[in-house]
Formats: structure tokens, C-alpha cells, sequence
């Protein structure tokens, strides 16, 4: 199963991914998350990656399309995957259609989240993630047991450095800019979907799911 979720910041990409992730065992793979690594490792990409996604702006398709390319060679892909958070810019969906290519790999789906910019700023200044298994809540809309503290591992909570909220008028902006031309793309295609990421999670999902199955948006 080869699927590609899409939807501006905060609209629910990486908690959908995670249930995707326990339903059908395969990989999840977020640019994001890959450079929210390295940047806390430290690395010359993380070092390059942190100065853009500080700012709100996209790391260069330079840098995001090389990673992406070794990530999917990677013996897990040959199953499946959950792409979140890329192709950002019609560069970046080329790259991946020529990379798919060379590995026999047909896109599935493109699923599109969309929510109103008023929920996504509250989502995204509400947000709070683990230390230790990454996993997401939200300070009311999906609270922990016990606040501060991961439900799943009892780590401790933290809130991405970009998640203020002056940078997130500016990742709304990049997404209009740079992002949205794709929803055309991927339409022309057959292979878009659009689903209301204004409802409860497993609302969400099933929308997903049922995406999968062939519903057209
Ligand atoms: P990235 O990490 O991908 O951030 P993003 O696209 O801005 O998306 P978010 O992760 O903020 O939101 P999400 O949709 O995953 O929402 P979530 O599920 O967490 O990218 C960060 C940066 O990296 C970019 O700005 C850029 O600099 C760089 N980058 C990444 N990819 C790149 C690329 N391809 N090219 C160039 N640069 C790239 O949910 C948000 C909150 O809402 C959570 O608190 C959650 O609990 C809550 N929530 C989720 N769903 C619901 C619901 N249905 N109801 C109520 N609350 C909900
Ligand atoms: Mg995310
Ligand atoms: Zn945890």
C-alpha cells in the first residue's frame, strides 16, 4: 500500500500516519520528522535544515529530494509506505514520480487533510509531542492521562521549536504558495482524495481508509 498524505500544517498528517502505521505495518516516512532528527543530532543537514524550518520556509529541494530518494531504497519500502509531508513543490512530486519509476513503485492515493487556518494555528500552538517515542497530543483537543507526561512511554512532553505562532502564519503562506499546485497534480492523476480533517480523529481515519478502498473525493 503506497500512499501519500498531504494537508497543510497542523491539519492531522502525522497522527493520522500513526494509526495508518499500526493498521497496515508499514512504514512511516515524514521529511519532517527526518530533519527534526538530525537536527537534534546535530548533523551538517540538520544544522542546514534547522535555519529554514526556523523560519517556516522549506528546506531546498535540493536537500529534501536526496534524502527522500535513499529513504525509499531502503528494503522496508517494498511493501508500502505512508509519505507525509512530501512532495512539498511540483520539483519535489517529479523527483518522487522519476524515483518511483526506477523502483517499480505505483503511488496508491494522495490523501489531502484540510482544515480551516483558525483550527490549524489552535492545533498547532495546542500541540505537544514525546521525547521519547514521538508520539502527538494536544494540550485540550488530545490531552495526556497525565499532563506533560507521554501516555504511551512516560516520557516528558515538549513543543517543536516551530510551532510558535508567528511561524506558523508563515508555514500556512509556504503551504498556499508551494504546496497547494499539487492538489492539481495529483487530481489530474486519478489519485487524489479530499478529506475533512474537521472531525474527531478515528472520524478522520476512517474517511482515510475509505479512501483507500477507491472513494473518490
Ligand atoms: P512537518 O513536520 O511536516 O510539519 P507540517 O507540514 O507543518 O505539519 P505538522 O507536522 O505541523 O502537522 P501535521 O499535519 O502532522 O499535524 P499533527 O498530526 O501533528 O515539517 C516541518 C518543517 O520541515 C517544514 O516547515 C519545512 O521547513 C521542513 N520540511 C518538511 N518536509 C519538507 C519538504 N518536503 N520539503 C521542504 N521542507 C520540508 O496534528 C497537529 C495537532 O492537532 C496535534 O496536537 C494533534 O494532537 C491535533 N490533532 C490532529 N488531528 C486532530 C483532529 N482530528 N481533531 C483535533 N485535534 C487533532
Ligand atoms: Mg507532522
Ligand atoms: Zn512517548
Amino acid at each position: 500500500m503506497y500512499i501519500l498524505l498531504m494537508g497543510p500544517p497542523g491539519a492531522g498528517k502525522g497522527t493520522q500516519a500513526a494509526k495508518l502505521v499500526d493498521r497496515f505495518s508499514i512504514p512511516h516516512i515524514s521529511t519532517g520528522d527526518m530533519f527534526r532528527a538530525a537536527v537534534k543530532e546535530g548533523t551538517p543537514l540538520g544544522l542546514k535544515a534547522k535555519e529554514f524550518m526556523d523560519a517556516g520556509q522549506l528546506v531546498p529541494d535540493s536537500v529534501t529530494i536526496g534524502i527522500v530518494k535513499e529513504r525509499l531504497a531502503k528494503a522496508d519500502c517494498q511493501t508500502g509506505f505512508i509519505l507525509d509531508g512530501f512532495p512539498r513543490t511540483l520539483e519535489q512530486a517529479a523527483a518522487l514520480d522519476s524515483s518511483l519509476n526506477e523502483l517499480g513503485i505505483e503511488l496508491e492515493r494522495v490523501v489531502n487533510i484540510t482544515a480551516p487556518d483558525d483550527e490549524l494555528v489552535r492545533r498547532i500552538t495546542g500541540r505537544r509531542i514525546c521525547k521519547g517515542c514521538s508520539a502527538t497530543y494536544h494540550v485540550v483537543l488530545n490531552a495526556p492521562k497525565v499532563s506533560g507526561t507521554c501516555d504511551k512511554c512516560g516520557a516528558e512532553l515538549y513543543q517543536r521549536a516551530d510551532d510558535q505562532e508567528a511561524t506558523v502564519a508563515k508555514r500556512l503562506e509556504v503551504y498556499q504558495d508551494q504546496t497547494e499546485p499539487l492538489i492539481t497534480y495529483y487530481r489530474d492523476k486519478g489519485l487524489y482524495s479530499e478529506i475533512n480533517g474537521l472531525q474527531p480523529i478515528d472520524k478522520v481515519l476512517d474517511d482515510v481508509v475509505n479512501s483507500l478502498r477507491g472513494d473518490r473525493a
